[in-house]
């Protein structure tokens, strides 16, 4: 019996207690603490896991000095938060077309990836680059690739776009096709197509570059698709500009 309770007392009863205490007789430190939780994700979260595990409010909750420090960390968690979404949206200011990156596998397997970060970079000799997160399902497979072909997507392949957008088993399901140098899957109604030797990567934070010399390439006049914060449209002729 003695046992048991202390191992229940130890365990938890004795935070419970505490933070009981502490709520019912409320120092400064806590008043800012709660105030400062209507305002960061990052201490309304600790506190409300607090409910669940009174020890998870140890020490932060119960000492002034640990409390403003722990309300500092959460302020510049939060304030990074923040920045990248910003960040994200400034970049999407920057109006881009959409292409499928394709390769195929060592295994064989069709592998593609929905990506705007494509550039051209020189034209002698014919150099193009794009940029793969390191965390994408695909990143393996483009590292080891001889050659990937680059699809660019024509207006009315939005749905393409979110196809190879999407984690799924069989991106190629129900895509037309036809085959490049070394396999690589070209979209049938792309408005252009780069399939490039896979020369040099480059580290680039979270993304790496991957810079390709073109050997084979083909287009024609469609409309292309546009990328524009964060949604997809169409060029128009500016009518400012006589045709
Ligand atoms: C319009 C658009 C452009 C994108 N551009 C890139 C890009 O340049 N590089 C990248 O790694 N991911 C990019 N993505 C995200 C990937 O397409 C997406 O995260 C990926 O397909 C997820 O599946 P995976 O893990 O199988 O790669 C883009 C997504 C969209 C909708």
């Amino acid at each position: 019996m003695q046992q048991t309770f202390d191992r229940y007392w130890f365990g938890y009863a004795r935070w419970v207690t505490e933070w009981t205490n502490m709520m019912l007789n409320a120092p400064p430190h806590v008043s800012k603490i709660l105030q400062s939780a209507a305002r960061v994700r990052e201490v309304a979260e600790a506190f409300v896991n607090g409910f669940d595990d009174p020890r998870s409010l140890f020490p932060w909750f119960m000492e002034a000095g640990e409390a403003e420090a722990f309300l500092q960390e959460a302020a510049i968690a939060a304030a990074e938060r923040f920045d990248r979404r910003d960040f994200r949206r400034a970049l999407g200011q920057f109006a881009t077309g959409v292409t499928v990156v394709s390769t195929r596998a060592k295994d064989g397997r069709r592998v593609g990836i929905t990506v705007n970060s494509f550039s051209s970079v020189s034209l002698d000799p014919p150099l193009v680059l794009w940029s793969l997160s390191r965390q994408s399902s695909t990143f393996e497979d483009f590292a080891c690739a001889n050659h990937f072909a680059i699809n660019v997507l024509a207006a009315n392949q939005h749905h393409l776009s979110r196809q190879f957008s999407t984690p799924l088993p069989d991106k190629f399901e129900g895509v037309e096709c036809l085959e490049g140098t070394a396999g690589c899957p070209l979209l049938k109604g792309a408005t252009a197509y780069f399939v490039c030797r896979n020369v040099r990567q480059f580290d680039g934070g979270d993304h790496v570059i991957f810079l390709g010399e073109v050997e084979e390439y083909k287009w024609n006049e469609g409309e292309p698709l546009v990328f524009h914060s964060g949604r997809y449209r169409v060029a128009t002729r500016h009518p400012d500009i006589p045709e």
